[in-house]
Formats: C-alpha cells, sequence, structure tokens
C-alpha cells in the first residue's frame, strides 16, 4: 500500500490538489509521467511513499521520467545526474535538487498539490 508525502510547499490554501491517478497505477520501485496542466510531475514510489517532482532535470531540463529509478536513485537518462528520490537531493552532483510537490491520497485517489496559477 502506498502512502503519500508532503513537502515544504505545504498544505496551504494556495495550493490546488490535482487527480494524478490510483495507487495501483504505480508500483513500488516505479516511476510514471504525469501532466497536470501546464506541470508536467513525476511520480516515484519509492519504498511504499509516494512523492512528486517536476517531470524536468535541473541540468538541462530533460524529462527525468525518461531516466530510470533504482531502489532509491534516480538517474537522469540525458547525462547521469543522479539524484535521491526520497528527497529529490543531489548524490551526483551535490548541491542542486528537484523540485518536489506535496502528494496526498483522498479515498484511494492521488492528488498532488501544485501552486495556485501554475
Ligand atoms: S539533462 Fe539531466 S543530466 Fe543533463
Amino acid at each position: 500500500m502506498a502512502t503519500s508525502s508532503g513537502s515544504s510547499e505545504g498544505d496551504d490554501a494556495a495550493t490546488a490538489w490535482l487527480y494524478a491517478g490510483m495507487p495501483d497505477d504505480i508500483w513500488e520501485g516505479e516511476m510514471r509521467a504525469v501532466s497536470l496542466g501546464a506541470v508536467d510531475v513525476l511520480l516515484c514510489n519509492v519504498d511504499g511513499e509516494l512523492v512528486a517532482y517536476e517531470d524536468r532535470c535541473p541540468h538541462l531540463a530533460n524529462p527525468l521520467s525518461q531516466g530510470v529509478l533504482s531502489e532509491h536513485v534516480l538517474t537522469c537518462a540525458a547525462h547521469e545526474w543522479v539524484f535521491d528520490a526520497r528527497t529529490g537531493q543531489g548524490i551526483n552532483p551535490e548541491g542542486v535538487c528537484l523540485r518536489r510537490y506535496p502528494v496526498r491520497l483522498d479515498d484511494d485517489r492521488i492528488l498532488v498539490g501544485l501552486p495556485e496559477g501554475t
């Protein structure tokens, strides 16, 4: 059973919660791209926890969904930058970070929180 995770971007009133699929759509160890309006989101199920990031590498904007998720390590397909999929922090190189969005489960639906107006 997947669980959801929040982020520092928070559950405030300026967040629009958008439907991003059902938990059965993304099994543990899998990732998938979801287009939510103008934002392309990468959903990852890492050790049973759902996390969401902008589907855009901070290097040269390649979609991270074209990369590889192995356990908690996400590798971009373009130039092999490596990220910790649990946190979005860069492993190689360090000092970079993916843009993270909060995730919650509502009636067994996956909802991703995007800032209003995006
Ligand atoms: S675009 Fe991802 S590593 Fe270059």
